[in-house]
């Protein structure tokens, strides 16, 4: 039994049982074949089951000193920290429930993806989970947010506009420090946007004062672009569920067409240079997106309220 196949710290005590099952099993069948049956059976039958019971309360007590010495992520490790228990997941429900839905969603996205493509799911559902936390600082500043807010970037320049949601990266990773998240969980807050452009918010500036006068730098995340299979999941999936959220008939054709639209952008912006990905597995995921995607929201418009409701939405752009 792999390490991988322990998803619950109480299966090694189950495990520990099963060992000590197979010592009796073992040892009495030895000692039957060598000397028949005997009273000393009986005692080195039980030292065996007791043995195998004690092998597996000694490797629950020691994992955890393995985890933080070693700094090992293990499949149990990541179960418990992808848990809506979590502190910082309890704050990020408080602090911006639109966003913790989102990273819900996300992760249901990015974990189906993985499992396609054989990528760690795990993995990748834990970082889905935190990729976003940065956005607990200025919550009402993000769509997801705003049902119970007006839209704080009415009235602020567009150049402050991106300045604030580009910083929920750095203020996110500043989280997972505060919160000792493991580095594993870094990648994905640190890449979840590569190097794109704050679009929105850059053509607004353009719009307002002409694309002479504006820096592009204060329109683009600071990357770096993402290296792992799972952090290149994630940004497929998270900028997938964004477009698909804010779309107002979202039936398979449109969410097919949008992701290939999100998937194509990023690719020919070298977004994926640096991923393991292959070709092929992009367009596993993509097909994987698609089809979580369509299942989850295609009959959102049975029950949209209001046509004013469609306009606000459709009018605003998901960063
Ligand atoms: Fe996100």
């Amino acid at each position: 039994m792999g390490a991988d196949q322990i998803h619950q710290r109480t299966e090694l005590i189950k495990k520990g049982v099963w060992v000590g099952l197979t010592g009796i099993v073992s040892i009495a069948t030895v000692s039957m074949i060598n000397s028949g049956f005997t009273q000393s059976l009986i005692y080195q039958s039980l030292w065996g089951a007791l043995l195998g019971l004690i092998s597996g309360v000694l490797a629950l007590g020691i994992l955890p000193f393995l985890e933080m010495g070693f700094r090992i992520l293990t499949p149990l490790k990541l179960i418990e920290i992808a848990n809506p228990n979590h502190p910082l997941m309890k704050r990020l429900l408080m602090e911006a429930p639109g966003t913790y839905q989102h990273s819900m969603s996300v992760a249901n996205l990015a974990e189906g993806a993985a499992e396609a493509i054989g990528a760690d799911a795990l993995l990748v559902r834990a970082g889905a989970f935190f990729h976003d936390v940065g956005k607990i600082k200025r919550p009402m500043y993000f769509t997801e947010n705003q049902s119970q807010w007006d839209n704080p970037h009415e009235g602020i320049p567009p150049q402050l506009s991106a300045n604030i949601i580009i910083s929920h990266i750095r203020e996110g990773l500043e989280l997972a420090r505060e919160y000792q998240l493991p580095q594993e969980i870094y990648e994905f807050i640190a890449t979840h946007q590569g190097t794109m452009r704050a679009g929105h918010f850059y053509n607004l500036a353009k719009e307002q004062s002409g694309e002479q006068n504006i820096n592009q730098d204060d329109y683009t995340y600071p990357g770096p672009i993402p290296i792992s299979k799972e952090a290149s999941i994630l940004m497929l999936a998270d900028c997938s569920e964004a477009a698909v959220r804010s779309m107002p008939e979202p039936s398979q054709e449109k969410i097919s067409e949008m992701v290939s639209k999100l998937v194509r952008t990023r690719v020919t912006n070298g977004q994926l240079d640096h991923s393991a990905l292959s070709m092929r597995e992009i367009t596993a995921v993509e097909h994987s997106l698609v089809k979580r995607l369509t299942s989850m929201y295609h009959k959102r418009i049975q029950y949209r309220a209001t046509p004013e409701e469609m306009m606000r939405e459709t009018g605003k752009k998901s960063e």
